[in-house]
């Protein structure tokens, strides 16, 4: 019996071995690994200061021990699959062995590679990816690991988050050893969400999930990381209209990729289709509409047109933003006059940073989360529209002024354009723009609805001089 078996017994008892083997090697460089990190932790830092006021709880500092827990569960639980399918297979081995011949030494090496050694490799690279805090910094800086790093697994996202050290150890144009690429910390809270968008092939085409990239950003994971896979573009991408025919003219739909709306063409976008899939600024999309806007004198005292705004500071407005919810027309107004706008957007339902674009205008693609990304007292204008109104919390409404105001110029504009809100609000509202001490050029109400009112004001940012 033992004679007849002979080779395949022995194979059995040779995959035991090396099951073993391999396991505890495995266990053995994760504890060592665990250890490594405690002893550096403990005696690498200056202990008479740190156990003084932190107590041995420090020894965690700067780690993430959830993580690290996370990683060698994830790797024992690969270590168990692996075991159970090696004793499995020797157990069916050994039910074969006497109806069946021998195995090839080529059957022997796939069953290596791919049952054993794959498995392994997994489990070990698991156990490689969580990194350790360095003792001390990096050359100059005290620095230690990025903690974040542990708690993505997704290796795209690893490397986007860890700083990248300039070559040749020199400084760069920022005079810092390295770059820190970051994400908005509420990734974490949306670990899911990110890691899908960060698998892909680099190289490739990426998947067609900007509007997955605008709920991160939306929900705070604001910046976005960057990544290495190639946008898709619509299928027949045309040429735009030239400047003198595009500022007014509905783009051709071909230059937009619709999968991701309601819509599949511009035409289909006007505010009487129920289908449409967008609720703000309804209307946006009927050119006749918009040439309406800032230039025809309106019944309303709360509409200003251009003409009136520009005429107080003649020739003095030459660069802008304008913060709200659109199809670029103010801007549009304001290149005619030769006054360069930026326009905030979001694609909420409808392709408004296409349009804005293709219409041969500036989309500033941000989210109400961000700081503005322009320096301080830089702008000659701010004009705001349809988009803060009363939902707005007023602490929120306050850091969004207070950044308006960082970048508006001494003598820069702010015009509110028919902001809304519930009439028993108004004070609070009033305030956060009186707070500011500007001069007032206009500052007009008017009743939107019986408990509504609308807001406009022209308003002046003071010398700062201090
Ligand atoms: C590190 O610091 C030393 C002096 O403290 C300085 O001479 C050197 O330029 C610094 N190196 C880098 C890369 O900052
Ligand atoms: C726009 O400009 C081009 C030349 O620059 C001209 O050929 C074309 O007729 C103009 N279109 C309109 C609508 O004025
Ligand atoms: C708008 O009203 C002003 C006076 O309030 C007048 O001078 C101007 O011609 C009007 N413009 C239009 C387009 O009706
Ligand atoms: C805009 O600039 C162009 C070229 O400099 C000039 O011909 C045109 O008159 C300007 N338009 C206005 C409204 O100032």
């Amino acid at each position: 019996m033992a004679k007849l078996c002979f080779p395949k017994c022995r194979l059995g008892k040779m995959m035991c071995w090396l099951q073993i083997v391999l396991g505890g090697l495995v266990v053995i460089i994760s504890i060592s690994s665990i250890i490594g990190f405690y002893s550096a932790g403990f005696f690498f830092r200056n202990e008479d200061i740190c156990r003084q006021f932190y107590g041995v709880k420090d020894v965690y500092d700067g780690f993430d021990i959830q993580a690290l827990t996370e990683r060698v569960g994830e790797v024992l639980d690969r270590m168990d699959i692996l075991q159970e399918k090696l004793e499995s297979k020797v157990k069916q081995m050994e039910k074969e062995k006497e109806d069946s011949g021998t195995i090839t030494r080529l059957e022997y090496k796939k069953y290596l590679k791919e049952e054993v050694i794959r498995p392994l490799y997994n489990a070990h690279m698991a156990l490689r990816q969580i990194r350790l805090p360095k003792a001390e910094g990096i050359r100059n800086s005290t620095m230690k690991e990025e903690p974040l790093i542990n708690n993505f697994v997704i290796e795209e996202i690893r490397k986007y988050i860890t700083p990248k050290e300039n070559r040749l150890g020199k400084m760069n144009i920022y005079g810092s050893e390295r770059i820190y690429n970051t994400i908005g910390h509420a990734c974490v809270a949306f670990k899911k969400d990110l890691e899908d968008y960060m698998d892909y092939d680099i190289g490739s085409y990426c998947n067609d999930d900007w509007n997955l990239a605008q709920r991160l950003m939306v929900n705070g994971c604001d910046p976005l990381p960057r990544r290495r896979c190639l946008t898709r573009a619509s299928k027949l991408y045309q040429k735009p209209y030239p400047i003198n025919e595009s500022l007014w003219r509905l783009p051709d739909g071909r230059n937009v990729r619709w999968s991701n709306y309601k819509c599949r063409n511009f035409e289909c976008l006007a505010s009487k289709n129920p289908k449409r899939g967008y609720s703000k600024c309804s209307g946006c999309f009927e050119m006749e509409n918009e040439k309406l806007k800032w230039v025809t004198n309106s019944s309303l005292a709360v509409d200003f047109t251009i003409k009136d705004v520009l005429a107080i500071k003649p020739g003095e407005i030459r660069i802008g933003l304008d913060f709200g919810v659109g199809t670029g027309t103010f801007a549009a107004r304001m290149t005619e006059l030769n006054i360069t706008i930026v326009s905030t957007a979001l694609n909420l339902g409808a392709p408004f940073n296409e349009i804005i674009a293709l219409r041969g205008l500036i989309p500033l693609y941000i989210t109400l989360n961000q700081r503005l990304p322009f320096f301080d007292n830089t702008m000659d204008l701010i004009h705001t529209a349809g988009f803060m109104d009363g939902w707005i919390d007023l602490q929120l409404m306050e850091f969004i002024l207070y950044d308006w105001d960082r970048i508006l110029r001494p003598g820069g504009l702010l015009w509110i354009d028919r902001f809304f809100c519930k009439r028993k609000d108004q004070d609070d509202y009033m305030y956060m723009f009186l707070q500011f001490r500007y001069k007032k050029h206009k500052w007009v109400t008017a009743s939107k609805s019986s408990d509504e009112i609308y807001f406009s004001a022209l308003l002046e940012k003071p010398p700062r001089g201090v």
